[in-house]
């Protein structure tokens, strides 16, 4: 295994990836920012510069499971005091399984100025993939907001509630294309000609296949993405193999990866469009769009044809079958432990509390505590946030997933779920109706430090006494992030042997930032010595060596 050393200086700059410039985060003045490839077993060393100037910062190194540092999962507040204007934070840690993963910004909504790349982490030489592939390409996409975090905070968390909105259009590999011509745009910001903004072009050799690893790191959107004229072999989710199957487009959730294989077998005189379509909302968000570049044709030919339109956003039944058909690959399964220790029933709600909007689970929205948690479990700093951990369960009897939520008002708390060490934990996430009549939203959950079983969906409401026989206890696939279909319920399962404290939360950014998620502790006690580096802000002040 290898050192894999990297020196990243993070500032805000003037970019136009869609042609309307706005400031955007850049790592070494790229967003994306670089990818990070490296071997299994290999130790990522990245030093971090907060060249913010005024921001805070923290960076996440989403699935990769952080064992025996907890500390560098780069979750602000909960593992880590932010990096501060003009400090270098070291993160080092084993990238210690082989896939496709991704970083971004964990601190505020950071994320979505910007600050995210893709992992790719392969087999030591000499070993191989279960399938074949002639090149291997990451492809990430994103959506793109022209309004600064800021902004859409603000309007967050306000009395009067501001929702940010659809984004304004969709990014490929950092690149798409708004049309300055819209109603409402500020023309000197926008230029279509800006060469920033032409579309991704993504060069192949006709006769061979493509292993395409694509992850989705939007602030908000569910996305179909898909190739003109090819299938795609879905072969890989979160790291892990899946039983192969093939469609003709990928839906794909923020903070997840897929790879797929593509054969380049079509005409090869002409490019294709790649596409990526919003599903889940009805928004006014036009496509992303990237050229298949067929190889010697020029890369930045047109496409002969229209591109293809995608799928249609309301239906959720092709969505919800796509998730129940990623299984392990047969000869790559890890079978689950057969019963649970704790299980616990979290339903998603939209609330208001004390006049400001929120998402809650079990009626409890979540703020993170000043006190990085797992610095205050660790050096019994108890005083730091509430003791009373937050509900179990919901009420499953008076529940009607298809009606409002009744109990609206409800409350918030900074407090954790302490989990005995090595259990077996279940959690059922159950969707509901939100503040909006005939609205369910699609929330994307993903757990830090884990990857979990997904032990089955269903549609309409949980039922705790018969659904659990239907559990996927055969070939489950794991992962680190989920849907939650609307009006659904998703079930999973993992096991509390990491110790450290962390974060599961819908990686749709707004919730998040509205309070949707939880933390958990698992043996803290097994915790080693905790760097002072992350330490210095709320009551760890004393800790920090100057
Ligand atoms: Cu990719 Cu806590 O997120
Ligand atoms: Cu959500």
């Amino acid at each position: 295994a290898r050192i894999r050393h990297y020196k990243w200086d993070v500032k805000y700059e003037f970019k136009s990836p869609d042609c309307y410039k706005k400031l955007v985060i850049t790592i070494n003045g790229r967003t994306p920012g670089p990818t990070i490839l490296a071997q299994q077993n290999d130790t990522i060393i990245v030093e971090v510069t907060n060249s913010l100037l005024t921001e805070n910062l923290a960076i996440h190194w989403h699935g990769i499971r952080q064992i025996g540092t907890p500390w560098f999962d780069g979750t602000e507040g909960v593992t880590q005091c932010p990096i501060l204007p003009g400090d270098t934070f070291t993160y080092k840690f084993v990238v210690d399984r082989p896939g496709t993963y991704m970083y971004h910004a964990h601190y505020g909504m950071q994320r979505e100025a910007g600050l995210y790349g893709s992992i790719r982490v392969s087999l030591p030489d000499g070993q191989s993939e279960p399938f074949a592939y002639d090149y291997d390409r990451s492809i990430i996409l994103n959506d793109w907001y022209h309004k600064s975090t800021y902004e859409q905070a603000a309007g967050l968390s306000s009395i009067n509630f501001t929702w940010v909105g659809e984004p304004q259009s969709l990014l490929i590999q950092g690149k798409g294309r708004f049309n300055c011509s819209t109603p409402g745009t500020d023309a000197s910001n926008c230029n279509a000609s800006n060469p920033e903004c032409s579309p991704y072009s993504m060069t192949v050799v006709p006769g061979k296949t493509y292993r395409l690893r694509i992850t989705s790191v939007t602030a908000l959107s569910a996305l179909s993405f898909q190739i003109e004229g090819h299938n795609m072999t879905v072969v890989e989710a979160d790291g892990h193999y899946v039983e192969p199957f093939v469609v003709q487009n990928l839906f794909i959730y923020s903070g997840e990866t897929y790879s797929v294989l593509v054969r380049t077998d079509q005409d090869p005189s002409r490019n294709y469009w790649a596409t990526t379509n919003v599903v889940s909302r009805n928004a006014t968000t036009p496509p992303g769009l990237a050229i298949f570049n067929y190889y010697p044709n020029h890369p930045r030919r047109s496409p002969p044809t229209i591109p293809p339109p995608g799928p249609y956003w309301g239906d959720v039944d092709p969505r919800f079958n796509q998730s129940v058909r990623i299984k392990a690959r047969q000869g790559f399964i890890t079978p689950p432990p057969k019963f649970p220790d704790r299980v616990m029933l979290f339903l998603n709600t939209q609330n208001d509390v004390n006049g400001y909007r929120r998402w809650s689970i079990n009626n409890v929205s979540f703020n993170l505590s000043h006190t990085p948690y797992l610095i205050a479990l660790k050096e019994n700093m108890h005083h730091t946030f509430t003791q009373i951990p937050p509900p179990d369960g919901y009420d499953f009897l008076k529940l009607n997933i298809y009606e409002r939520n009744p109990n609206a008002s409800g409350t918030t708390t900074d407090a954790v779920y302490r989990l005995p060490f090595d259990a077996t934990v279940d959690v059922i996430l159950q969707n509901t109706n939100s503040m909006v009549v005939n609205n369910s939203e699609t929330h994307p959950w993903h757990l830090h430090g884990h990857d979990f079983w997904v032990l089955g969906y269903g549609r309409g409401k949980f039922d705790p006494y018969k659904d659990p026989e239907k559990y996927n206890l055969v070939d489950p696939i794991m992962k680190n992030t989920v849907p939650l279909h609307p009006y659904s319920w998703t079930a999973v399962r993992f096991k509390a042997d990491n110790p450290g404290v962390w974060l599961f939360h819908c990686h749709v950014e707004a919730h998040f930032f509205m309070g949707m998620g939880v933390v958990f502790e698992e043996g803290i006690d097994r915790v080693g010595e905790l760097p002072s580096s992350i330490m210095g802000c709320g009551a760890t002040k004393q800790f920090s060596k100057p």
